[in-house]
């Protein structure tokens, strides 16, 4: 990694949320080889042979304020500290506001829908924050990383509801930023836009991508060219050296902000 001569985490704290798999995967291995002390807070683990070494994974259902406020008291006995908090987890269920055609009735935002992606992408980010902020204020020291997306600032077809948590994350982002700052303790948001596919793209979530973007699931690749100024798909990797690197001192001065990496580009419409 570029990064890793330049940033060293020097056995820092820092829990991953939905750290398992995808890009929140990748932040773990990129946080390891920065030399920091990485905890995943997952609804599921990955199987033991692709377990990173050395990363402590909890199996641990981020909505359930209970558990979740074990989980911080177990890692600050052991650890004495946590010195950061990446908000990654999330859920996605690609709908429409109204099913116009009524083709695809399955695919109509229902209220079962909209209160299980509340749930996990817009409440759980404010119980996580809650708990490990106690800690940080007391020791007057820490950063917090939320991921949300470009979605939410730009809004997406077939993904109101979840562009709408990601978009209420950003404002979490801005407030936080404004109350903790006194306490030593940074708020920032990354917003993805486009990347490469995640190792989560299973066959129902291309077909649900496809219906997002009116296509089919065979063919769900577009002309990046067009749409992003840099002409490709973000890379995973890219995300992570930016969150690494506002996890660490060198980003000393960034609070209260987003930053889009999105290649130039605007979200998928
Ligand atoms: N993949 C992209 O192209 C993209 C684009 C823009 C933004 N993002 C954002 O990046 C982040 C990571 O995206 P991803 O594609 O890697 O997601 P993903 O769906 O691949 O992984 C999400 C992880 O969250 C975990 N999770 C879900 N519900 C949970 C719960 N209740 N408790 C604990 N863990 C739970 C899942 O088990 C999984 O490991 C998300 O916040 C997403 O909104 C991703």
């Amino acid at each position: 990694m570029a990064l890793n001569k330049w940033i060293n985490l020097n056995q820092r704290v820092v829990i991953v949320t939905g750290g398992s798999s995808g890009i929140g995967a990748h932040i773990v291995s990129d946080l390891l080889e920065n030399n920091a002390q990485v905890i995943v807070a997952d609804i599921q683990l990955p199987d033991a042979a692709s377990h990173a070494t050395g990363v402590d994974y909890r199996l641990c259902n981020i909505i359930d304020r209970t558990s979740f406020k074990k989980f911080v008291d177990d890692i600050y006995r052991q650890h004495q500290r946590i010195n950061g908090l990446v908000n990654n987890a999330r859920v996605n269920r690609a709908r429409s506001l109204v099913d116009y055609y009524s083709e695809t009735p399955q695919y109509q935002l229902s209220d079962d829908d909209f209160d299980f992606i509340m749930r996990v992408n817009q409440k759980r980010p404010f119980i996580f924050t809650q708990e490990v902020a106690r800690v940080m204020i007391r020791q007057k020291q820490g950063a917090v990383v939320n991921i949300f997306s470009e979605a939410g600032i730009e809004g997406s077809k077939r993904r109101s509801c979840y562009s709408a948590t990601k978009a209420a994350v950003h404002s979490f982002t801005l407030s936080w930023a404004k109350e903790l700052g006194a306490f030593g303790i940074r708020v920032v948001g990354v917003a993805p836009g486009i990347n490469e596919p995640t190792p989560m793209w299973d066959a129902k979530h291309r077909e649900a991508l496809a219906y997002t973007r009116g296509m089919k699931a065979t063919n769900i690749d577009e002309d990046y060219s067009q749409k992003i100024p840099l002409g490709r798909q973000g890379k995973l990797d890219e995300i992570t050296n930016l969150v690494t690197w506002l996890l660490f001192n060198k980003s000393s001065y960034i609070t209260g902000t987003t930053i889009n990496i999105t290649g130039g580009g605007k979200s998928r419409g």
